[in-house]
């Protein structure tokens, strides 16, 4: 059984799209059957490709963010994913905006899944400008994820609801 991730940020320029191919490449690596997107919250980046400095650093750890294409997250994403990522508090809560009603897709935060940093932020580098520090944090909770979902998947009783 596939599973499908929207990974939300504000600008779907840094946060998200870098998680989006980091988690990509997790997944394959560990034989995870996952369908991954990114959005971004808003939209003054829609249609741009990732900002350059992120898909810099990215490209340096073997990541290629550079066939993606910022896009502004919509309610029926919420029908169209498993699991909704968001990268920091509020992004969850511009999610949850947007909530249709009786749609029951969880909206968790990318760090509550790498153990000792739930409900922290992914610190967003477009404007701290550490890439190389957020690059730290979406790798190990990408991989946790992944880790996370391959035992569902592997598993009869859980699914992305019960992470
Ligand atoms: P992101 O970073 O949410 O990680 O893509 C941002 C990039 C650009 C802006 C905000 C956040 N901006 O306001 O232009």
């Amino acid at each position: 059984m596939s599973t499908s991730l929207l990974f939300v940020c504000l600008g779907n320029i840094c946060r998200s799209p870098t998680a989006e191919a980091v988690f990509r490449a997790r997944a394959a690596a560990l034989g995870l059957d996952a369908r991954t997107d990114s959005a971004g919250t808003g939209d003054w980046h829609v249609g741009k490709p990732p900002y350059g400095p992120a898909a810099a650093a990215a490209a340096a750890r073997g990541y290629d963010l550079s066939s993606l294409r910022a896009r502004q997250v919509q309610p029926e994403d919420f029908h169209g994913f498993d699991l909704i990522v968001a990268m920091d508090a509020d992004n969850r809560a511009a999610l949850e905006a947007l909530r249709p009603a009786g749609a029951g897709t969880p909206v968790r935060l990318m760090l509550d899944h790498l153990p000792g940093h739930a409900g922290q932020p992914v610190p967003d580098p477009y404007f701290t400008r550490d890439f190389e520090g957020a690059l730290d944090l979406v790798e190990a909770a990408a991989d946790a994820l992944a880790r996370q979902l391959l035992g569902a998947q592997n598993s009869s009783t859980a699914s992305p609801k019960s992470l």
